[in-house]
Protein backbone atom coordinates (compact mmCIF):
# COMPACT_ATOMS: atom_id res chain seq x y z
CA UNK A 1 0.00 0.00 0.00
CA UNK A 2 1.32 3.18 -0.84
CA UNK A 3 2.23 5.83 1.91
CA UNK A 4 -0.16 8.18 0.42
CA UNK A 5 -3.31 5.92 0.18
CA UNK A 6 -2.57 5.19 3.81
CA UNK A 7 -2.69 8.94 4.97
CA UNK A 8 -5.66 9.61 3.35
CA UNK A 9 -7.11 7.11 5.40
CA UNK A 10 -5.93 8.41 8.01
CA UNK A 11 -7.56 12.16 7.26
CA UNK A 12 -11.03 10.16 6.17
CA UNK A 13 -11.60 8.82 9.65
CA UNK A 14 -10.20 12.05 11.51
CA UNK A 15 -12.43 14.00 9.85
CA UNK A 16 -15.35 11.08 10.15
CA UNK A 17 -14.28 11.58 13.67
CA UNK A 18 -14.47 15.24 14.07
CA UNK A 19 -17.83 15.66 12.40
CA UNK A 20 -19.48 13.02 14.65
CA UNK A 21 -17.74 13.53 18.15
CA UNK A 22 -18.36 17.12 17.35
CA UNK A 23 -22.22 16.79 17.57
CA UNK A 24 -23.03 13.62 19.58
CA UNK A 25 -25.40 14.29 22.09
CA UNK A 26 -26.19 11.27 24.62
CA UNK A 27 -24.04 8.57 26.01
CA UNK A 28 -25.53 6.07 24.31
CA UNK A 29 -24.58 7.56 21.22
CA UNK A 30 -21.21 8.35 21.80
CA UNK A 31 -19.90 4.88 23.65
CA UNK A 32 -21.37 3.46 19.79
CA UNK A 33 -19.07 5.95 18.17
CA UNK A 34 -15.85 5.10 20.89
CA UNK A 35 -16.41 1.34 20.24
CA UNK A 36 -16.42 2.86 16.41
CA UNK A 37 -13.52 4.42 16.41
CA UNK A 38 -11.16 3.06 19.10
CA UNK A 39 -12.97 -0.56 20.20
CA UNK A 40 -10.11 -2.88 21.01
CA UNK A 41 -11.44 -5.58 18.30
CA UNK A 42 -12.93 -3.80 15.50
CA UNK A 43 -12.70 0.06 15.99
CA UNK A 44 -11.93 2.04 12.71
CA UNK A 45 -8.08 2.62 14.40
CA UNK A 46 -7.29 -0.70 14.89
CA UNK A 47 -8.22 -1.70 11.26
CA UNK A 48 -6.13 1.22 9.86
CA UNK A 49 -3.42 -0.26 11.74
CA UNK A 50 -3.33 -2.81 10.26
CA UNK A 51 -2.93 -1.87 7.02
CA UNK A 52 0.39 -0.23 8.30
CA UNK A 53 1.62 -3.23 7.78
CA UNK A 54 1.30 -3.28 4.30
CA UNK A 55 3.29 0.20 3.85
CA UNK A 56 6.34 0.32 2.12
CA UNK A 57 9.51 0.06 4.66
CA UNK A 58 11.05 3.50 3.90
CA UNK A 59 7.55 5.25 4.44
CA UNK A 60 6.84 3.07 7.86
CA UNK A 61 8.37 5.72 10.45
CA UNK A 62 5.88 9.05 8.60
CA UNK A 63 3.04 6.49 8.85
CA UNK A 64 3.52 5.59 12.22
CA UNK A 65 3.94 9.52 13.12
CA UNK A 66 0.77 10.59 11.60
CA UNK A 67 -0.76 7.31 13.00
CA UNK A 68 -0.11 8.24 16.16
CA UNK A 69 -1.37 11.85 15.76
CA UNK A 70 -4.70 11.11 14.39
CA UNK A 71 -5.24 8.52 17.55
CA UNK A 72 -4.29 11.12 19.56
CA UNK A 73 -6.59 13.52 18.26
CA UNK A 74 -9.39 10.98 18.10
CA UNK A 75 -8.73 10.46 21.91
CA UNK A 76 -8.95 13.97 22.55
CA UNK A 77 -12.20 14.61 20.56
CA UNK A 78 -13.63 11.28 22.39
CA UNK A 79 -12.25 13.24 25.46
CA UNK A 80 -13.84 16.45 25.22
CA UNK A 81 -17.38 14.90 24.05
CA UNK A 82 -17.35 12.99 27.02
CA UNK A 83 -16.89 16.28 28.86
CA UNK A 84 -19.42 18.13 27.32
CA UNK A 85 -21.57 15.22 27.98
CA UNK A 86 -21.14 15.96 31.28
CA UNK A 87 -19.06 12.45 30.99
CA UNK A 88 -17.68 10.39 33.63
CA UNK A 89 -20.55 7.59 32.73
CA UNK A 90 -19.07 6.80 29.93
CA UNK A 91 -17.34 3.06 30.73
CA UNK A 92 -15.21 1.34 28.76
CA UNK A 93 -17.67 -1.87 26.90
CA UNK A 94 -14.93 -4.32 27.51
CA UNK A 95 -14.69 -3.70 31.35
CA UNK A 96 -18.30 -4.29 32.38
CA UNK A 97 -18.58 -6.51 34.90
CA UNK A 98 -20.83 -10.23 34.17
CA UNK A 99 -23.96 -8.90 35.26
CA UNK A 100 -25.19 -12.41 35.83
CA UNK A 101 -22.67 -12.57 39.01
CA UNK A 102 -23.93 -12.60 42.26
CA UNK A 103 -23.22 -9.30 43.82
CA UNK A 104 -20.95 -8.55 46.45
CA UNK A 105 -22.83 -7.82 49.76
CA UNK A 106 -21.04 -4.89 51.47
CA UNK A 107 -20.51 -6.13 55.24
CA UNK A 108 -22.16 -4.05 58.01
CA UNK A 109 -20.21 -2.29 60.45
CA UNK A 110 -20.50 -3.95 64.58
CA UNK A 111 -19.81 -2.68 68.00
CA UNK A 112 -16.39 -4.30 69.86
CA UNK A 113 -17.88 -6.87 72.45
CA UNK A 114 -16.08 -4.68 74.56
CA UNK A 115 -18.46 -2.00 73.89
CA UNK A 116 -21.56 -4.06 73.91
CA UNK A 117 -20.45 -5.10 77.10
CA UNK A 118 -20.27 -1.66 78.49
CA UNK A 119 -23.84 -0.92 77.09
CA UNK A 120 -25.13 -3.56 78.56
CA UNK A 121 -23.67 -2.92 82.25
CA UNK A 122 -25.01 0.60 81.61
CA UNK A 123 -28.49 -0.71 80.62
CA UNK A 124 -28.32 -2.99 83.77
CA UNK A 125 -27.18 -0.74 86.56
CA UNK A 126 -29.36 2.27 85.09
CA UNK A 127 -32.43 0.08 85.81
CA UNK A 128 -30.78 -0.07 89.67
CA UNK A 129 -31.11 3.71 89.26
CA UNK A 130 -26.92 4.00 88.77
CA UNK A 131 -26.58 7.07 86.17
CA UNK A 132 -23.77 6.41 84.34
CA UNK A 133 -20.84 9.27 84.30
CA UNK A 134 -17.28 9.49 82.90
CA UNK A 135 -13.84 10.76 83.91
CA UNK A 136 -10.42 11.51 82.02
CA UNK A 137 -8.23 8.87 80.91
CA UNK A 138 -5.15 11.09 81.77
CA UNK A 139 -4.94 11.67 85.80
CA UNK A 140 -3.54 14.05 88.48
CA UNK A 141 -2.33 11.71 91.66
CA UNK A 142 -4.13 13.46 93.81
CA UNK A 143 -7.48 12.23 91.81
CA UNK A 144 -6.10 8.92 91.27
CA UNK A 145 -3.89 7.87 94.86
CA UNK A 146 -4.26 11.16 97.70
CA UNK A 147 -7.88 11.77 97.74
CA UNK A 148 -8.61 7.82 97.56
CA UNK A 149 -6.20 7.55 101.05
CA UNK A 150 -3.35 5.77 99.03
CA UNK A 151 -0.49 7.25 101.35
CA UNK A 152 3.18 8.02 99.31
CA UNK A 153 4.46 4.96 100.09
CA UNK A 154 2.02 3.07 99.14
CA UNK A 155 3.13 0.40 96.49
CA UNK A 156 0.26 0.81 94.34
CA UNK A 157 2.12 3.85 93.60
CA UNK A 158 5.52 2.90 91.80
CA UNK A 159 6.47 3.72 88.98
CA UNK A 160 6.93 0.71 87.65
CA UNK A 161 3.12 0.00 88.15
CA UNK A 162 2.12 3.03 86.49
CA UNK A 163 2.14 5.20 82.80
CA UNK A 164 3.46 8.08 84.73
CA UNK A 165 3.87 11.07 81.85
CA UNK A 166 6.37 13.51 80.86
CA UNK A 167 3.78 16.17 80.38
CA UNK A 168 4.95 19.89 80.68
CA UNK A 169 3.09 19.95 83.84
CA UNK A 170 4.72 16.90 85.48
CA UNK A 171 8.19 17.75 84.09
CA UNK A 172 9.69 18.69 87.28
CA UNK A 173 7.65 16.34 89.45
CA UNK A 174 8.51 13.23 91.08
CA UNK A 175 5.27 10.54 91.41
CA UNK A 176 4.88 11.62 94.72
CA UNK A 177 4.03 15.09 93.89
CA UNK A 178 0.53 16.43 93.29
CA UNK A 179 1.02 17.21 89.93
CA UNK A 180 1.96 14.24 88.71
CA UNK A 181 -0.15 12.69 85.62
CA UNK A 182 -0.35 9.23 84.89
CA UNK A 183 -2.57 7.19 83.06
CA UNK A 184 -5.51 6.50 85.49
CA UNK A 185 -4.59 3.02 86.85
CA UNK A 186 -8.54 2.70 88.09
CA UNK A 187 -11.80 4.45 87.68
CA UNK A 188 -11.98 4.91 91.40
CA UNK A 189 -11.03 8.15 90.27
CA UNK A 190 -13.92 8.91 88.77
CA UNK A 191 -15.61 8.90 92.43
CA UNK A 192 -13.54 11.62 93.69
CA UNK A 193 -14.89 13.72 90.69
CA UNK A 194 -18.05 13.33 90.82
CA UNK A 195 -18.23 13.62 94.73
CA UNK A 196 -16.24 16.84 93.74
CA UNK A 197 -18.75 18.59 91.70
CA UNK A 198 -22.28 16.97 92.13
CA UNK A 199 -24.67 17.05 95.37
CA UNK A 200 -25.15 14.26 97.47
CA UNK A 201 -27.22 11.56 97.66
CA UNK A 202 -25.53 10.46 94.51
CA UNK A 203 -25.17 6.86 92.49
CA UNK A 204 -23.30 6.67 89.67
CA UNK A 205 -21.43 4.22 87.80
CA UNK A 206 -18.40 4.98 85.31
CA UNK A 207 -16.83 2.42 83.01
CA UNK A 208 -14.00 3.23 80.67
CA UNK A 209 -10.17 2.56 80.49
CA UNK A 210 -7.41 1.98 82.73
CA UNK A 211 -3.63 1.35 82.54
CA UNK A 212 -1.46 -0.40 84.26
CA UNK A 213 2.15 -1.32 83.11
CA UNK A 214 1.56 -5.48 82.73
CA UNK A 215 3.14 -7.83 80.15
CA UNK A 216 0.34 -9.25 78.37
CA UNK A 217 -0.97 -12.73 78.62
CA UNK A 218 -4.14 -14.52 78.74
CA UNK A 219 -5.16 -12.84 81.87
CA UNK A 220 -3.76 -9.34 81.49
CA UNK A 221 -3.07 -6.38 79.19
CA UNK A 222 -2.14 -2.88 79.51
CA UNK A 223 -5.60 -0.90 79.13
CA UNK A 224 -8.36 -2.65 80.49
CA UNK A 225 -11.97 -1.52 81.47
CA UNK A 226 -13.11 -1.19 84.70
CA UNK A 227 -16.96 -0.84 86.11
CA UNK A 228 -17.32 1.44 89.13
CA UNK A 229 -19.67 2.12 91.04
CA UNK A 230 -20.59 4.41 94.37
CA UNK A 231 -23.39 4.96 96.11
CA UNK A 232 -24.04 7.74 98.59
CA UNK A 233 -26.85 7.93 100.97
CA UNK A 234 -27.77 8.61 104.61
CA UNK A 235 -28.12 5.83 105.21
CA UNK A 236 -26.29 3.28 102.80
CA UNK A 237 -24.98 -0.11 104.48
CA UNK A 238 -23.22 -2.89 103.56
CA UNK A 239 -26.43 -5.67 102.64
CA UNK A 240 -27.54 -3.04 100.16
CA UNK A 241 -23.72 -3.16 98.16
CA UNK A 242 -24.61 -7.02 98.42
CA UNK A 243 -27.80 -6.71 97.04
CA UNK A 244 -27.03 -4.46 94.38
CA UNK A 245 -24.10 -6.98 93.09
CA UNK A 246 -26.27 -9.89 93.46
CA UNK A 247 -28.77 -8.00 91.54
CA UNK A 248 -26.22 -7.07 88.75
CA UNK A 249 -24.78 -10.10 88.43
CA UNK A 250 -28.20 -12.22 87.85
CA UNK A 251 -28.98 -9.63 85.45
CA UNK A 252 -25.95 -9.81 83.59
CA UNK A 253 -24.79 -14.08 83.66
CA UNK A 254 -28.31 -15.29 84.33
CA UNK A 255 -29.84 -17.12 87.02
CA UNK A 256 -28.09 -19.40 88.94
CA UNK A 257 -25.68 -17.04 90.24
CA UNK A 258 -24.02 -16.29 93.84
CA UNK A 259 -22.17 -13.77 95.47
CA UNK A 260 -19.07 -14.27 98.06
CA UNK A 261 -17.14 -11.71 99.87
CA UNK A 262 -14.03 -12.21 100.97
CA UNK A 263 -12.43 -9.75 103.49
CA UNK A 264 -9.85 -7.81 101.98
CA UNK A 265 -8.20 -4.10 101.73
CA UNK A 266 -8.46 -1.26 99.71
CA UNK A 267 -7.24 2.43 100.87
CA UNK A 268 -10.04 3.75 100.11
CA UNK A 269 -13.18 1.46 101.69
CA UNK A 270 -13.12 0.44 105.44
CA UNK A 271 -14.26 -2.51 105.39
CA UNK A 272 -12.96 -3.93 102.54
CA UNK A 273 -14.17 -7.03 100.03
CA UNK A 274 -13.48 -9.08 97.23
CA UNK A 275 -16.25 -10.08 95.23
CA UNK A 276 -16.36 -13.36 94.09
CA UNK A 277 -19.53 -14.80 91.96
CA UNK A 278 -20.74 -18.40 92.07
CA UNK A 279 -21.40 -19.62 88.62
CA UNK A 280 -21.35 -22.89 86.27
CA UNK A 281 -19.92 -24.49 89.03
CA UNK A 282 -17.05 -22.25 90.58
CA UNK A 283 -16.07 -19.27 92.75
CA UNK A 284 -15.17 -16.62 90.27
CA UNK A 285 -13.50 -13.07 91.35
CA UNK A 286 -14.97 -10.08 89.89
CA UNK A 287 -13.62 -7.72 91.96
CA UNK A 288 -13.10 -5.36 94.68
CA UNK A 289 -15.84 -3.41 96.83
CA UNK A 290 -15.93 -2.26 100.16
CA UNK A 291 -18.11 1.17 102.34
CA UNK A 292 -16.52 4.12 101.22
CA UNK A 293 -13.67 5.04 104.12
CA UNK A 294 -14.36 8.17 106.40
CA UNK A 295 -10.73 9.91 104.98
CA UNK A 296 -11.73 9.86 101.85
CA UNK A 297 -14.83 11.45 102.36
CA UNK A 298 -12.76 14.01 104.69
CA UNK A 299 -10.91 15.07 101.13
CA UNK A 300 -13.78 16.16 100.25
CA UNK A 301 -15.66 17.67 103.16
CA UNK A 302 -18.21 15.15 103.33
CA UNK A 303 -19.68 14.69 106.83
CA UNK A 304 -19.05 10.81 107.40
CA UNK A 305 -20.96 11.36 110.21
CA UNK A 306 -24.22 12.41 108.01
CA UNK A 307 -22.85 10.21 104.69
CA UNK A 308 -22.09 6.74 104.40
CA UNK A 309 -21.48 4.93 100.78
CA UNK A 310 -20.43 1.73 99.21
CA UNK A 311 -18.16 0.94 96.45
CA UNK A 312 -17.31 -1.13 94.15
CA UNK A 313 -14.84 -1.76 91.07
CA UNK A 314 -15.53 -4.60 88.95
CA UNK A 315 -13.08 -5.89 85.41
CA UNK A 316 -14.97 -5.93 82.35
CA UNK A 317 -13.23 -7.84 80.72
CA UNK A 318 -13.75 -10.29 82.93
CA UNK A 319 -17.14 -10.13 82.73
CA UNK A 320 -17.23 -9.86 78.97
CA UNK A 321 -14.86 -13.18 78.60
CA UNK A 322 -17.13 -15.38 81.28
CA UNK A 323 -20.21 -14.76 79.42
CA UNK A 324 -19.00 -15.50 76.04
CA UNK A 325 -16.44 -17.93 77.22
CA UNK A 326 -13.36 -16.32 75.84
CA UNK A 327 -10.42 -17.78 77.17
CA UNK A 328 -7.64 -14.89 76.37
CA UNK A 329 -7.82 -11.07 76.97
CA UNK A 330 -5.68 -10.36 73.75
CA UNK A 331 -8.29 -11.88 71.90
CA UNK A 332 -10.02 -8.70 72.46
CA UNK A 333 -7.26 -6.04 71.32
CA UNK A 334 -5.83 -8.34 68.10
CA UNK A 335 -8.46 -6.90 65.75
CA UNK A 336 -8.62 -9.66 64.32
CA UNK A 337 -11.81 -9.42 62.26
CA UNK A 338 -12.58 -13.23 62.51
CA UNK A 339 -12.38 -13.35 66.09
CA UNK A 340 -14.89 -10.26 66.33
CA UNK A 341 -17.83 -10.82 63.82
CA UNK A 342 -18.63 -13.92 65.87
CA UNK A 343 -20.14 -10.72 68.24
CA UNK A 344 -22.94 -9.67 65.81
CA UNK A 345 -25.16 -8.25 67.25
N1 LIG B 1 -9.90 0.25 92.29
C1 LIG B 1 -9.74 -1.15 92.67
C2 LIG B 1 -8.77 -1.82 91.67
O1 LIG B 1 -8.53 -1.29 90.64
C3 LIG B 1 -11.04 -1.86 92.60
C4 LIG B 1 -11.96 -1.38 93.67
C5 LIG B 1 -11.93 -1.97 94.91
C6 LIG B 1 -12.83 -0.34 93.44
C7 LIG B 1 -12.77 -1.55 95.92
C8 LIG B 1 -13.69 0.08 94.43
C9 LIG B 1 -13.64 -0.53 95.68
O2 LIG B 1 -14.54 1.08 94.26
O3 LIG B 1 -14.47 -0.11 96.66
O4 LIG B 1 -8.26 -2.85 91.96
Amino acid sequence: MSLQNFLNSLDELVSEARATLGSVETNDALEALRVKFVGAKNGALKSVQKLLGAVEVPDKPAAGKRFNEVRDAIQSLLDDATARIGGGAVVKSESLPDATLPGLRPRLGQLHPITQTIEHLKEIMGRLGFTATEGPEIEDTWHNFVALNIPEDHPARDPLDNFYLATAKAANSSPQDRDAMLLRSQTSTVQIRVMESQPLPLRIISLGRVYRPDAPDATHFPMFHQMEGLWVDRNVTMAQLKSVLRLFATSYLGGDVNVRFRPSFFPFTEPSVEVDYWWNGQWIEFGGAGMVDPNVFQHLNIDSEKWSGFAFGLGVERLCMRRYGITDIRDLYRSDVRFLRQFAQ
